[in-house]
């Protein structure tokens, strides 16, 4: 794999579209960048002279943070906008701000905003590399690219494992860009949930659709937790979150009850004691946090890839070359 990366694009609008051997090239030119995080300098020029703008229209802490440690640590220089203290409030549009921010030279733009949609549309209006950090209920790549790192760090392969996502399947853009991953690595890959919360028609992408999460455990290697996502929703979906809890809370005596070692993934942030409970969200079998760490590797190899690079000069850069 190493050096053979095949090129990503321009852009990184999601990982629908994606081969195996470009998300698999990804995850192996993150693994370099993984240890720059450890070193007392944690820097190298990889990007200098980059500038790069993270453009964030709904909060955000990790994802935000881990883009901005990433490009920090790759040596670029980043500038932060957030819609509200921007121009945006005063109405100008998405292609505007865009084109503003183009003609002081910028070179990449980071975005999260609450349009499915709204990456590609901006890719496609501006020259700059465009990067997907999370769009309305469409992708959201580099979580799920951060996901697959993590599963494969603790079980050593994605293929053949079996991948349940628990939650609010129809409002995450999360589930969307792991269903598309986890089947490019040859993961077999489950949804749990109430029926208002999966979308209609989901078995047809390949998936397994369980109506209950004791199922749903006996049946996984892997869970990955989602946050009930009450912004998104006008009402109706569940009856109540402790009902909710009931029902499809991921809870130790459930866990108990699984016939081998899960491990627990959850992206963030998380509903404590509604999808998934304290006592196994800080348990033995949680990697939430390595997820975290990891986030930052994987942003540097797609920063590092779409400005034109290979995962050679990624090991070179790693040894201060
Ligand atoms: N996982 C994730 O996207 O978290 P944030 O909303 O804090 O960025």
């Amino acid at each position: 794999m190493k050096g053979t990366v095949p090129p990503l694009g321009k852009d990184l609008v999601g990982l629908e579209g994606l081969s195996t051997e470009q998300i698999r090239g990804i995850l192996d030119t993150a693994e370099p960048f993984k240890e720059i995080s450890d070193r007392r300098v944690k820097k190298v020029p990889v990007l200098r002279g980059k500038t790069i703008v993270n453009l964030f229209f709904e909060p955000s802490t990790r994802t935000r943070v881990s883009f901005e440690f990433a490009e920090k640590r790759l040596s670029a220089d980043t500038v932060n906008i957030a819609s509200s203290g921007s121009s945006v409030v005063k109405g100008e549009t998405l292609v505007d701000t865009a084109r503003n921010l183009e003609a002081m030279s910028i070179d990449m733009v980071v975005m999260r905003h609450p349009s499915s949609g709204a990456a590609r549309f901006l890719a496609e209006r501006i020259p700059s590399n465009v990067v997907n950090a999370g769009d309305g209920q469409h992708e959201h790549p580099t979580q799920a690219l951060l996901d697959l790192l993590t599963i494969r760090d603790h079980r050593g392969t994605i293929a053949g494992l079996k991948v349940c996502i628990v939650g609010d399947v129809l409002h995450s853009r999360v589930a969307r860009s792991n269903i598309h991953g986890l089947l490019a690595l040859g993961a077999e890959v489950g949804v749990c949930g109430p029926r208002t919360l999966l979308p209609f028609g989901i078995a047809e992408l390949g998936v397994e659709v369980f109506d209950r999460v004791e199922d749903a455990i006996a049946w996984a290697d892997v869970l990955n937790i989602l946050r009930l996502q009450l912004e998104r929703m006008e009402g109706g979906f569940v009856p109540s979150l402790r009902e909710y809890n009931r029902h499809f809370g991921v809870s130790r005596s459930r866990l108990e009850a699984a016939p081998r070692d899960i491990l627990i993934l959850h992206p963030g942030p998380m509903n404590r004691g509604v999808e998934i409970d304290s006592d196994v969200a800080d348990g033995e079998h949680s990697v939430i946090l390595n997820q975290v760490t990891n986030g930052v590797a994987v942003r540097m190899a797609v920063l590092y890839l779409l400005a034109g690079g290979a995962p050679d000069r990624a090991e070179a850069a790693k040894q201060g070359q």
